[in-house]
């Protein structure tokens, strides 16, 4: 993919209207990651079948445009796939899916795949699953309401 230098009009739609934004009753899975850095956090629900098909997906994510255009991307391409290929929903995936993100944004999209892999994770505990390739959450941040607040509330 060439260097993109600004947001693409996938991007900002998704920006704009953010796809599966909420909350999920008894999720299958649930995880929660966040960067250091920018403090940006993002938690990601999925409801899996008995076929191990993801039969939705919602996502909160308290962080910037590109956090939050990357988790609506990201929900929308996990939604009726498998586990294994919600698996190669990558970073790189949603990054092309979205046409493209600008090189100072890559790690808003990094967020989205390890939200991804912390609600997989969350659900291959509950259930007694192997996920071939998942990984236990680096970023998996302590899952408090205080992050879900304005502040001042
Ligand atoms: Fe950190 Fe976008 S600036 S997730």
């Amino acid at each position: 993919m060439s260097q993109v230098t600004e947001y693409s009009e996938k991007v900002m739609d998704h920006f704009s209207n953010p796809r599966n934004v909420g909350e999920m009753e008894n999720p299958s899975g649930v995880g929660t990651v966040g960067n250091a850095k920018c403090g940006d956090i993002m938690r990601m629900y999925l409801d899996i079948d008995e076929n191990q098909v993801v039969r939705d997906a919602k996502f909160k994510t308290f962080g910037c445009g590109a956090a939050i255009a990357t988790s609506s991307m990201a929900t929308e391409l996990v939604k009726g796939k498998t586990i294994a290929d919600a698996m190669e929903v990558t970073n790189q995936a949603v990054m092309e899916a979205l046409g493209g993100l600008p090189p100072v944004k890559v790690h808003c999209s990094l967020l989205a795949q390890e939200a991804i892999h912390a609600a997989l994770w969350d659900y291959s505990q509950k259930n007694d699953v192997v996920i071939e390739g998942l990984k236990a959450p680096v970023n998996d941040i302590e899952e408090t309401e205080e992050y879900y607040q304005t502040p001042g509330e």
